[in-house]
């Protein structure tokens, strides 16, 4: 089993990303051989401001190192130090039928949301198509909102395959169920577009605050309250244990525990739980030199692996 997964550099990382991708795919890394990128190529679709792409990318290296991405395990490496997955996409979009493009949700929400409609955005999709297929991946663990993606990733693997033989290994997505969406401070999905985060490496101040305006209903202290629709509680559970679950859903249920108090008690257990990789956040930030060797070394194995694929597609085409 071959896994992959790519995170994009835009904005700081947060629970949603965390719970949704980041600690599958950590967990997976055991499961077979795993990669893992950095979507620096797909951030320009969202990022203009060259700084704040550099700065993106050491972080979200910083933050996937510091939450338990072993390097030694998984090949991790920066998109854009593999130039071969854009020649490779343009060996696919040419295959590629503009409707399965234009049914993207994705695009048409950036589209709805006032994002300007660039050719990047559009073709998108068929660049994460290459990075998928460049490494012949099997498993892609993503979050819900990213398995149309997956699915035209496999329409374009199936179609190249039909028509010029056997070149790319059809991946399947994978989509951890047990936290599909992760509420936001406003209990829609948590999103850096929502501005309802909680972010995984914030102040302890900012954290408590975050936490604090979790949006509850108005019910007094003395009520018994409903765990199972209230966010607060969605999220507690993610950190808890089975145990710890079951103690505050049932203080929940016997009334006489307020909203504040159940915040609190999110807060104690995500900064307790974060706390070695806080430590070792801060340790790594230290250390540039031992990340930038770390990414270099994937790049170099990622590269070899892409070129090997992207070989085989040119030939294929009649390139060579
Ligand atoms: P954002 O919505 O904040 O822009 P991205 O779209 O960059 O986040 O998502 C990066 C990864 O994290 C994707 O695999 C996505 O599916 C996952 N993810 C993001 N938000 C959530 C969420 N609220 N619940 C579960 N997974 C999420
Ligand atoms: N589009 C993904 C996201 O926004 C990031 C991504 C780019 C990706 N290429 C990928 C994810 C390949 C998985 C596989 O979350």
């Amino acid at each position: 089993m071959r896994l992959l997964s790519g995170i994009q550099p835009s904005g700081n990382l947060h629970l949603g990303n965390y719970f949704g991708m980041m600690r599958p795919a950590i967990e997976l890394q055991s499961r077979g051989e795993a990669f893992l990128f950095i979507a620096s190529y797909h951030a320009l679709t969202s990022v203009s401001d060259p700084a704040a792409l550099r700065r993106g990318v050491r972080d979200v290296a910083l933050d996937f190192l510091a939450c338990g991405l072993d390097a030694e395990r998984t090949c991790f490496f920066r998109q854009s130090d593999v130039p071969e997955v854009t020649e490779l996409a343009w060996l696919l979009s040419v295959i590629t039928p503009m409707g399965l493009l234009e049914r993207c949700h994705s695009y048409k929400d950036k589209i709805a949301k006032g994002i300007a409609a660039n050719h990047g955005l559009f073709a998108y999709p068929v660049l994460m198509a290459a990075d998928i297929l460049a490494y012949q991946s099997t498993l892609v663990p993503v979050g819900r909102d990213q398995k149309q993606h997956l699915e035209v990733t496999r329409d374009i693997a199936i179609k190249f395959n039909q028509q010029f033989g056997e070149v790319f290994t059809v991946p399947e997505g994978h989509i951890p169920d047990a936290v599909a969406v992760v509420p936001g401070l406003d209990g829609q999905k948590m999103s850096k577009s929502y501005n309802n985060t909680i972010e995984l490496f914030g102040t302890e101040k900012e954290t408590r605050a975050r936490v604090m305006r979790i949006v509850t209903d108005s019910k007094p202290l003395e009520a018994s309250k409903d765990p199972d629709t209230c966010t607060i509680f969605s999220l507690y559970k993610l950190f808890a244990s089975e145990a710890e679950r079951d103690a505050l859903a049932a203080r929940y249920r016997a009334g006489g525990m307020g909203y504040g108090e159940a915040k609190k008690a999110l807060f104690e257990i995500f900064w307790t739980r974060f706390a070695p990789f806080r430590a070792r956040r801060a340790e790594l930030e230290q250390n540039p030199a031992f990340v930038e060797a770390v990414l270099r070394r994937g790049a170099d194995r990622a590269r070899a692996e892409a070129a090997r694929t992207l070989a085989a597609a040119r030939r294929a085409m009649g390139l060579d």
